[in-house]
């Protein structure tokens, strides 16, 4: 074959390529999974164990509060847990115990039942257990946060950022502790997770984190 000619095959085969695979793309967006809210329920059995039949949480053993928190989310996040992006860290015990629920919904129809099921749930707003100084938070918030959870608190789809409304002081406090330290985030394809790490940099330490958490809790109305 002529150099040219190769070239030119070459340059096909990307094309076709390119097709087959954006064809892929739009047929796997095409059907997203519909979520079957009754076997939800029944999952959901599992999940309150820890997370409490009203997805409250429990503190005790670091399971947070889930109720409230939008489909979207804790789809990607259970998914998260499932794929060893999150909860994997040997330093990670609290990761550690929701990790093996992630891999019991290792069929997808179940997972999104079951997270669809829990996003379901009546919003709860967890009463504060930690001291912080809010107004010392407030600016920061306004500062850096502001850009993706909102000035409402209320998170943003299109970034990926989820509302922290629902969330409890201790459990936001944790998370950010472990953004930093890289407990969370700091795994390969964690793409969403790593955006967060490099915001959780601009927290000086944990009484700042607690003064940021303190300043959230008041944006609930
Ligand atoms: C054995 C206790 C346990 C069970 C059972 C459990 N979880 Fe968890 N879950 C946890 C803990 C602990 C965390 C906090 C992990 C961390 O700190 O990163 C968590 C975190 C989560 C998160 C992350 C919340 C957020 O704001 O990012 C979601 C979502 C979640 N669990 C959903 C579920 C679902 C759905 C089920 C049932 C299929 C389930 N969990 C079963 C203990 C449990
Ligand atoms: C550039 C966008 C961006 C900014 C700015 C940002 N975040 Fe986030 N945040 C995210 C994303 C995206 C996630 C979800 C990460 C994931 O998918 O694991 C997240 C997650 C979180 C979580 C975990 C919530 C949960 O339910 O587990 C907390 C807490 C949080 N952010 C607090 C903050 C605070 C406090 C600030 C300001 C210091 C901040 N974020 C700034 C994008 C951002």
């Amino acid at each position: 074959m002529r150099k040219i000619d190769v070239l030119v095959l070459l340059f096909a085969l990307g094309i076709a390529g390119v097709l087959v695979t954006s064809t892929y793309a739009q047929a796997e967006a095409e059907a997203p999974i519909e979520p079957d809210l009754a076997r939800g329920e029944e999952l959901f059995e599992l999940c309150a164990q820890c997370h409490g039949s009203a997805g409250a949480g429990n503190q005790l053993i670091e399971a947070p509060a889930i109720a409230g928190l939008p489909a979207w989310y804790v789809e990607a996040q259970v998914r998260n847990f499932r794929g060893g992006v999150r909860g994997a860290h040997p330093d990670d015990y609290a990761g550690l115990r929701m990790r093996p629920m992630g891999r019991m919904m290792h069929d997808d129809q179940k997972l999104v039942d079951v997270t669809h099921y829990a996003a379901s749930l009546d919003p709860v707003m967890p009463a504060a257990t930690l001291q912080g100084d809010a107004a010392r938070g407030k600016e920061h918030y306004q500062q850096v946060c502001v850009t993706c959870h909102g000035a409402d608190g209320r998170g943003n789809e299109a970034l990926h950022a989820p509302p922290l409304l629902n969330n409890s002081d201790w459990y936001m406090v944790a998370q950010l502790k472990k953004f930093k330290s890289g407990l969370r985030g700091a795994k390969a394809g964690d793409t969403w997770g790593a955006t967060m790490r490099s915001m959780s940099m601009t927290l000086e330490d944990e009484q700042h984190m607690q003064d940021v958490v303190a300043y959230v809790l008041t944006l609930r109305k």
